[in-house]
């Protein structure tokens, strides 16, 4: 069973999107193996967008993560990773599919209501900035 990060990013929560996206998730068979609310700090966010520093949307990309609480998970289940990838859309929801989370909820192309991991190294490295093996009920 593969694992993937997922945060649900301020402007889904500050939107009461949050039980909706959940629903989502479980709705097509993951399942759900550690969940908490948090807000990022400046940090926290360094560590998580570690490959985005000094990108031009770096510093408002951090500024809206820390803005308000998020919802971090670890998703559980067969292609996992792939899988909530697709069902998350594509980054800008002006490009992102019918049905996907970030045409129905995201803002725009930074306010854009999720995040995933891309990877298995990605997954392994993101999960374990959020949650202790402690935390995870797999
Ligand atoms: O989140 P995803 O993997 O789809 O996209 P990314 O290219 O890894 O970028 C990470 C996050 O940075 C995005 O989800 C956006 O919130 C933000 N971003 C931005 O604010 N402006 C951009 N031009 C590109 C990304
Ligand atoms: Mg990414």
């Amino acid at each position: 069973m593969e694992k993937t990060l997922v945060l649900i990013k301020p402007d889904a929560f500050e939107a009461h999107h949050v039980g909706d996206i959940i629903k989502m998730y479980e709705g097509i068979g993951l399942r759900i193996a550690a969940m908490k609310l948090l807000q990022m700090d400046e940090r926290l966010a360094s560590i998580h967008y570690a490959e985005h520093i000094g990108r031009p949307y770096y510093e408002p990309l951090v500024s809206f993560m820390t803005s308000g609480p998020i919802v971090a998970m670890v998703l559980m289940g067969e292609d996992a990773i792939h899988r909530v990838r697709e069902l998350h859309g594509k980054t800008n929801p002006a490009e992102a599919a019918d049905g996907t989370i970030r045409k129905l909820y995201a803002t725009d192309g930074r306010k854009n209501a999720v995040h995933a991991s891309d990877s298995p190294e990605s997954a392994n490295r993101e999960i374990h900035i959020f949650f202790n093996e402690t935390e995870i009920y797999d």
